[in-house]
């Protein structure tokens, strides 16, 4: 049975993709390319340029895939609150239909989605577990909760496998937004000055692409698909300052840094994760926030903007 991966040609979708390439799996992507890109699938693999929203019936006439990885989506929060109902019909829509076709034509397929840990939202004083409470800040933040909550009805409801996974801050080579490539941007383009957003002081869990890969692959073989939502993060937190610092170090480049001391609108200031329940299905992180920004710089440079 095949492996199906919407938004397979975004950023981590198309990590997804080798990794499954790697395996000798040969997913089928499904992608409408409205913020991926088809040159990040560089190995053949079937490919339907078509938006979630227009799957039917015809299309799971040759057979239901044994595993769906919904990445399909927008990641930007900044976009949700520029258009919150802009966000819900690229966030929430395609998620409620694609368990809708799930329901009538592929009910013992597992799906695993693509939610975030900002579904938590703000200023824990420790790290945010899944048993936490959940009060999402941003409309991004809101449609992937909604779309947690449409999963978790479809399994208890109607018996489907679905699983959630709550990713914190990720970065790594592809990827063209965010605060890690902004920042690798900026002194890629000037190594003298930096100016940096917000006071340097929010904190983050950053995940490389990679590990990411791993949890979802991980989660598709061992989570309980009774409509759990598991948290994903690196367990390296460091502040955004502390980011600067390693970014630069690993650039050998010493700027003077300004912080503009803004906030950004539905953003949280401190945003970690406890990873017990992912742990105890055997995952553990194999490429450090070192090794990783490194690996990242190094994509950077050779493919700049
Ligand atoms: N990158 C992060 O930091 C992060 C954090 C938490 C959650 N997520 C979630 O992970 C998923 C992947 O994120 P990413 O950073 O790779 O984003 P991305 O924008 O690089 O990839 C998303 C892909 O989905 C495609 N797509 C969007 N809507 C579609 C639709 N309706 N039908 C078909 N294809 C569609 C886009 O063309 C793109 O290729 C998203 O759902 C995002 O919300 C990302």
């Amino acid at each position: 049975m095949s492996v199906w991966i919407t938004g397979g040609a975004g950023f981590l979708g198309s990590h997804l993709v080798d990794a499954l390439l790697r395996r000798g799996e040969v997913p089928v992507v499904i992608d409408d390319l409205s913020s991926g890109d088809a040159a990040n699938l560089r190995a053949p693999c079937p490919f339907h340029q078509r938006n979630v929203l227009s799957l039917d019936a015809n299309f799971f006439q040759s057979g239901p895939p044994s595993v769906i990885y919904h990445l399909a989506g927008d990641a930007l929060v900044s976009r949700s609150v520029a258009g919150p109902v802009a966000d819900m019909d690229r966030n929430l829509r395609p998620t409620l239909h694609l368990l809708e076709q799930l329901r009538h034509h592929a009910p013992n397929t597992k799906l695993i989605f693509a939610s975030t840990g900002a579904v938590y939202g703000e200023n824990a004083e420790r790290p945010f577990a899944e048993s936490d409470g959940l009060f999402p800040i941003s409309p991004y933040a809101v449609s992937k909760l909604a779309s947690e909550r449409y999963c978790f009805a479809y399994a208890r409801t109607y018996g489907l496998s679905t699983c959630s996974l709550r990713l914190f801050s990720v970065y790594g080579r592809r990827q063209r937004k965010q605060v890690v490539y902004d920042l690798i941007r900026k002194l890629h383009a000037d190594s003298r000055q930096l100016t940096v957003f917000g006071d340097g002081t929010q904190v983050r869990d950053f995940s490389h692409a990679a590990n990411i890969v791993d949890a979802f692959l991980l989660a598709a073989e061992k989570a309980p698909f009774q409509g759990e939502a598991i948290n994903v993060a690196g367990g390296e937190t460091v502040t955004i300052g502390e980011l600067v610092d390693l970014i630069a170090e690993a650039m050998d480049v010493n700027p003077s840094v300004q912080f503009t001391g803004a906030r950004r609108p539905g953003d949280s200031q401190r945003w970690i994760a406890d990873t017990a329940a992912l742990r105890s299905l055997g995952y553990s992180p194999h490429v450090s926030l070192r090794d990783g920004l490194r690996d990242t710089i190094e994509w950077y440079r050779i493919h700049p903007e």
